[in-house]
């Protein structure tokens, strides 16, 4: 299973799903190519970490979409990688139905709650301002309703009493390590 995956920022997850193939536990799946829409993206420094190509795309005209001209070059390079599974590991642009329509049913995203709750920006954020006591995390396949498509899998985290947003977040973020690589290993059939 040939993975492509797209991110925007540190590339922690990129780099969770590039550990676990490096530690055999990633099944039949291997990551082929890493794409950012960002050319600072610390994701883009894992290429050469983990030997995997790695490369900025420039996603103009838009800012926070990825459509038109910017649609048209991803959709190009990431055929061009023939891959079975493109993962979107804080890929931080709206996904519009051209390029799921290019790659349809072979999308898939990680999301920082237990969606269907705080979709959108900042799903952490949203969750310890409006109190929760369980939160967690989503890998879903993408459709053009952001933040809405079926859910694969789901891993909670419990708000303990002395958590901070920076303690929940790194919390989260340590639960995203562990799904994200796993839900990709099981799709992979391995
Ligand atoms: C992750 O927490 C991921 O869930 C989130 O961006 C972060 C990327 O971190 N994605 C979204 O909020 C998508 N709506 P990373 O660059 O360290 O992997």
């Amino acid at each position: 299973m040939r993975i492509v995956i797209l991110g925007s920022g540190r590339g922690s997850n990129a780099r969770a799903i590039l550990e676990a193939q490096r530690a055999g536990r990633l099944g039949r799946a291997r990551v082929v190519q890493l794409f950012s829409d960002r050319p600072e993206a610390g994701l883009l420094a894992l290429g050469a970490e983990f030997a995997v190509p790695a490369a900025y795309l420039d996603p103009a005209p838009f800012k926070t979409k990825l459509e038109g001209e910017g649609e048209a070059r991803y959709i190009a390079a990431i055929t061009a990688c023939t891959p079975d599974l493109i993962v979107l590991a804080g890929f931080m642009r709206v996904i519009k139905p051209g390029f799921l329509t290019a790659f349809a049913g072979k999308v898939i995203n990680l999301h920082p709650s237990l969606l269907p709750s705080f979709p959108g920006l900042d799903g952490i954020g949203q969750a310890w301002r409006r109190g929760v006591k369980i939160t967690g995390c989503t890998v879903h396949y993408v459709t053009p309703e952001v933040d809405g498509g079926p859910i694969i899998d789901q891993a909670a985290v419990r708000v303990e009493p002395g958590d901070t947003l920076e303690t929940l977040t790194a919390k989260v973020h340590a639960t995203e390590h562990a799904l994200l690589p796993a839900v990709i290993a099981r799709l992979s059939g391995g």
